[in-house]
């Protein structure tokens, strides 16, 4: 088993419909491949990480890089893992735009002017911590 964390950058802004529609077509596959996770949008980027077998992993991730939803995709880890941290989530989910730094401590500097793609891809091991930091706090 794996999991993998990408970040990437939305083509155009996201409607609340559009993010609910992405997550209904993302739970009902990764239900059929047994692949869990989380995934994070805020100011037009998207963080997720995909946990389950490598085939899966990399098949679901595939469909996702060609995706026009987004362009600009970025492996940040991939690496083996012994369990899954996120049992039961098809796919866990937060809106990070109405996040206010007061409730992100540790994480001023990716967040100072909504969520930073690039702060987030300088900064080794923050997107691992965030995430972790999402899956214990929903
Ligand atoms: C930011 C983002 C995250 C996505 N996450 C997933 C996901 O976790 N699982 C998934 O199957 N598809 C995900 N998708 C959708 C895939 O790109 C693709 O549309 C989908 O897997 C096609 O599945 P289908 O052939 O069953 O319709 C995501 C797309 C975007 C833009």
């Amino acid at each position: 088993m794996i999991h993998l964390i990408y970040i990437s950058s939305a083509t155009s802004w996201p409607s609340e419909q559009d993010l609910t529609e992405l997550l209904e077509q993302a739970r009902a596959r990764n239900i059929r491949q047994n692949i869990t996770g989380m995934l994070l949008y805020g100011n037009a980027t998207y963080m997720q990480v995909l946990k389950g077998e490598e085939k899966d992993v990399h098949e679901i991730y595939s469909a996702i890089k060609i995706d026009p939803r987004n362009n600009g995709v970025v492996t940040l880890v991939e690496e083996e893992i012994a369990e899954r941290d996120f049992p039961g989530w098809s796919m866990g989910f937060r809106n990070l735009t109405a996040c206010s730094p007061e409730e992100l401590p540790g994480f001023s500097d990716i967040f100072h002017r909504g969520f930073d793609k690039e702060a987030v891809i300088k900064n080794d091991g923050v997107a691992k911590k965030l995430l972790m930091n999402f899956a214990t706090n929903v």
